[in-house]
């Protein structure tokens, strides 16, 4: 089956973990061949059991039919060879760790591997969309593809584009991921972009407060959630984010910026040291091992 987008046929997403997941349900929902990198065959094995979990229980909830979750399953190509996964892909949407030496390598490989009209798309939360384009031979190409956490649940995403990317990449990109049943926000390149650079400064202000014993952890994600409307407070929402994605994310805007309000607050450092990175470690600021 065809995407939407007409143009955009077949998509890679590199990264298999919390966001990867997310982006090839979505894909595969709407209709793309989609393929997925990862390097390990038991990343892939625990990816795809998951996106079909999250299709089951859209099933229970009469969301979808049951022809659906197999349709969606039928597109999902896995490999661990990212030669494989992204020769023939339109677009690729890489999620892997939010590391700049690791992107770049990434970066790299894509780049030699695609065909010229591919464009390369980033869910970075935080790292120079530029910086990625310049490992390249095709700046032009390269754009931010922001989905925000859960991808299939949230409505926005950021497109960030560098000084170098073209009206072309971004007018194909928009498309793509308005053809996903998503809105997009077109942002220039600069550390943090509107939604990272909000967000993880809040949530660090929240770290810092019950470092203080302002307030527990329980009573701040109360009061926040109670007070402003948020579905879930800022404790709960790290650790849905990842407690290392988050210390990560604010360290890449404070070594960019030398903005000292972005240096992570120290408990985090220690939690995503320690392996307490929230939900997907089954311990962050709560517990969920046994739950
Ligand atoms: N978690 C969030 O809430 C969130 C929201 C928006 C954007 N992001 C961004 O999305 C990206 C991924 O974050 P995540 O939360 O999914 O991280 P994650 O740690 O859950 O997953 C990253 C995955 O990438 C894999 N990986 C690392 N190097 C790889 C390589 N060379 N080839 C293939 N796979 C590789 C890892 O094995 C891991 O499974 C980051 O850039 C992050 O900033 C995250």
């Amino acid at each position: 089956m065809r995407g939407a987008a007409g143009e955009i046929r077949k998509v890679c997403v590199v990264g298999f973990g919390v966001m990867g997941r997310g982006i090839v349900q979505i894909c595969a929902q709407s209709g793309y061949e989609t393929s997925v990198v990862a390097r390990r065959e038991e990343s892939l094995r625990e990816g795809i059991a998951a996106v079909e979990d999250v299709l089951r229980k859209l099933v229970k909830k009469g969301r979808i039919d049951e022809d659906d979750v197999g349709a969606a399953l039928s597109r999902i190509h896995t490999t661990t060879s990212i030669e494989e996964g992204a020769k023939d892909a339109d677009i690729v949407i890489e999620a892997v760790y939010e590391d700049i030496s690791v992107k770049k390598e990434v970066f790299e490989e894509l780049d030699n591997i695609c065909p010229p009209h591919t464009i390369l798309g980033s869910n970075t939360s935080t790292i120079s969309i530029a910086m990625l384009g310049a490992v390249t031979k095709r700046p032009d190409k390269v754009i931010g593809v922001h989905f925000m956490n859960p991808p299939p649940v949230i409505p926005a995403v950021e497109i960030v584009r560098s000084l170098k990317t073209s009206e072309e990449t971004v007018r194909r990109t928009i498309e793509f991921v308005r053809s996903l049943g998503k809105e997009t926000v077109t942002v220039k390149d600069s550390p943090g972009f509107v939604t990272s650079r909000m967000m993880v400064l809040m949530l660090n202000e929240a770290v810092k407060i019950a470092e203080s014993n302002i307030a527990s952890v329980e009573d701040i994600d109360k009061v926040i959630k109670l007070s402003f409307g948020w579905p879930m407070g800022p404790f709960q929402l790290l650790d849905l984010i990842g407690v290392d994605v988050v210390a990560n994310a604010l360290n890449a805007i404070y070594e960019e910026t030398g903005w000292e309000r972005f240096k992570p607050a120290v408990t985090m450092v220690q939690m995503a040291r320690v392996g307490w990175k929230g939900r997907k470690t089954g311990k962050g600021f709560y517990d969920y091992r046994s739950a």
